[in-house]
């Protein structure tokens, strides 16, 4: 059985996975999905580590809180939560954080914030980079019409960039799924998403100084995070290895768990030392 519970963290009720013992790693999923993106890691690191998964505010079963009107939720928002789940939950080693594509986003203002509570950072299909003009425009027309569109035709617009072509034509079934999760969730913490992904700053300058060891997984045919984009990223960190994954999209971790995992095995290995 999932060992799954709900914690107060400041103004909402989150929905956490927390499985294993050891070295905490805290998986932070990507936008509009929930925890269970990362059902085959935590499968898998639980046996070497303890896994915490949360479901940021307003996906899977954790509240959107006061968002605001229009609903907006900042990279920062979702990265004081963080720390603040973390405190609830009693964790006071240093972590290791695992970011997916929103979860990176949110993970640099984490690190800039709550740089006391890092051990180590794993980008998984993630950028540092803001956003040009034209992909801002389109974050705030989906802001704009989520609400009369429905969930699932973002996730129908979305799944052809998630997934590799051949994972589509293949029927892999985590497409169905992801399809599933997207259509499932809240338009308003969709809305609020993208409107704090719009306004989030450029993370580049910040990284010559970042001062933990660094781990990039970027799936070879990502979209979304192009692995020449990931790689300038690498090479601005003063400490940081990238792994590109075979026969995956931007859906890395779930298109191939297993090249992901082991990865992941073997970088919380390497700095929990
Ligand atoms: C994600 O996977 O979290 C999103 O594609 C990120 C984004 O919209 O930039």
């Amino acid at each position: 059985m999932p060992n799954t519970r709900t914690v107060q963290v400041n103004d909402i009720q989150m929905h956490v996975r927390d499985e294993g013992a050891g070295v905490p790693v805290l998986l932070v999923h990507g936008f509009p999905l929930d925890h269970t993106m990362w059902d085959a890691q935590i499968a898998a690191l639980s046996a070497v580590c303890r896994v915490i998964a949360p479901d940021l505010r307003g996906y899977g079963q954790t509240d959107l809180g006061a968002a605001g009107d229009p609903p907006k939720v900042t990279m920062q928002q979702y990265a004081d939560d963080l720390a603040a789940l973390l405190d609830a939950l009693g964790v006071d080693e240093p972590v290791v954080y695992a970011g997916f594509s929103m979860g990176g986003y949110i993970g640099w203002q984490f690190v800039k914030s709550h740089r006391d509570r890092l051990r180590a950072l794993a980008l998984v299909d993630t950028r540092a980079a803001d956003d040009t003009d034209d992909a801002r425009k389109m974050r705030l027309k989906m802001a704009n019409h989520v609400q009369e569109w429905g969930a699932d035709k973002v996730a129908e617009a979305m799944i052809p960039k998630l997934f590799a072509e051949s994972s589509i034509e293949a029927v892999h079934p985590m497409v169905a799924r992801t399809r599933e999760v997207i259509g499932a969730t809240n338009p308003q913490a969709i809305a609020a998403a993208q409107r704090g992904m719009a306004e989030r700053p450029d993370s580049t300058p910040d990284l010559p100084g970042i001062d933990v060891p660094v781990m990039a997984i970027v799936g070879a045919e990502d979209q979304l995070s192009k692995p020449e984009e990931v790689r300038s990223v690498v090479h601005a960190i003063p400490n940081a290895g990238m792994v590109t994954i075979p026969a995956a999209g931007h859906m890395a971790p779930v298109e191939q768990p297993d090249a992901v995992n082991l990865v992941l095995t073997e970088f919380v290995k390497s700095v929990g030392k």
